[in-house]
């Protein structure tokens, strides 16, 4: 099958090429580059991909349109975004350049070039906003409240590819993803507890907990969120969610990561940040009766992988 990635060079969107290229599929990236690494793709050159088909252009400009028309691939998975709810806070109009003006131009561009399906990244962990604690984990009926404008902008998203699925017949899919983790997450960026906590530590660095540490997150592993977007090009409908049922707090983390990097350093405590939630978890039971997916990676196993492939890259 054709499948064009946006954001293919990011953390998530890697290792689903990663994974398509894999089981077969041909398969273009368009990325920017602005949060994404061409290392990220290393991989998927040795796999076969061609630097023909990474086109390095935003995805709200005319061009990464032309590039879309062009490829006219059977299904688009559309990761680029601007990915950390801080930004958006701090500068919402730079969020909707790339998650509300990209992501209409990702959309018009595949109904232009015949796409089928449509699957879209959007964001269990923002877009349900603050819910009542006794309604966790949250199916999708749950109501749709966001608190940030990056959560504003994944509800948007999700509501946007139904409506051209309606208006112009492409199948749609928006998997609401938990607090995705694992190998190649920037420890650098504003989002990723798990990297940014586990770099500090390793090299011997306090971390900041902002607020108390007791906000929880519902945290799936990156390989089981590539798995779910595969199965996805040609099943499954509406918002789905992917996380794993299981709330885990900051503290908890940053307690695994301290076991896991064999350190005893104390966090720092900041005030608590603008948008985010204080708990939430996804139910994973549409994902199950829809995709056949379930989430595969206990904590207690994704977390070491973090920790090793940091301590083997030059990131620590
Ligand atoms: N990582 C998570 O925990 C998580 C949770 C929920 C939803 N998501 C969503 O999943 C997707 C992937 O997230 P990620 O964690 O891999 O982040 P990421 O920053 O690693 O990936 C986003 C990619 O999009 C690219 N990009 C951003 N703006 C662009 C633009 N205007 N034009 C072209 N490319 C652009 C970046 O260069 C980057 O490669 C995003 O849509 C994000 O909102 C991620």
């Amino acid at each position: 099958m054709r499948v064009l990635v946006t954001g293919g060079a990011g953390f998530v969107g890697s290792h689903l090429v990663d994974r398509l290229l894999v089981e077969g599929h041909r398969v273009s990236v368009v990325d920017d580059l602005s949060t994404g690494l061409p290392e990220n793709l290393d991989r998927a050159r040795s796999l076969g991909l061609a630097e023909a088909d990474l086109h390095v252009l935003d995805i709200a400009g005319e061009a990464a349109a032309d590039v879309i028309r062009s490829a006219r691939p059977e299904v688009v998975v559309h990761l680029a975004a601007q990915p950390s709810v801080a930004v958006s806070m701090r500068d919402p109009l730079l969020d909707a350049h790339s998650n509300i003006t990209g992501l209409l131009r990702v959309l018009t561009a595949a109904r232009d070039a015949g796409s089928r399906k449509v699957v879209f990244a959007s964001s269990g962990g923002t877009i349900y906003g603050e819910p009542d604690p006794e309604t966790l984990p949250l199916a999708e009926e749950a109501p749709l409240a966001p608190r940030s404008f990056y959560g504003l902008s994944k509800k948007y998203g999700a509501e946007c590819v139904r409506l051209f699925a309606e208006e112009y017949g492409l199948a749609h899919a928006s998997l609401a993803l938990g607090n995705v983790y694992g190998p190649r997450q920037n420890p650098q960026g504003e989002a990723g507890v798990i990297a940014i906590f586990a770099q500090r530590l390793l090299a011997g660095r306090p971390c900041v907990v902002f607020g108390d540490g007791l906000n929880t997150r519902d945290y799936v592993y990156v390989d089981d969120v590539a798995d779910a977007f595969v199965r996805a090009l040609d099943r499954g409908t509406g918002l789905i969610n992917i996380g794993t049922g299981v709330e885990t707090s900051v503290l908890d983390i940053h307690a695994a990561l301290a076991r896991d990097t064999g350190t005893t350093a104390a966090p720092v405590h900041e005030p608590a940040l603008a948008g985010e939630v204080r708990r939430i978890s996804l139910g994973v039971g549409r994902a199950a009766d829809q995709l056949g997916w379930r989430p595969a990676t206990p904590l207690a196993d994704g977390v070491p992988k973090v920790v090793s492939w940091l301590r083997e890259s030059d990131r620590s």
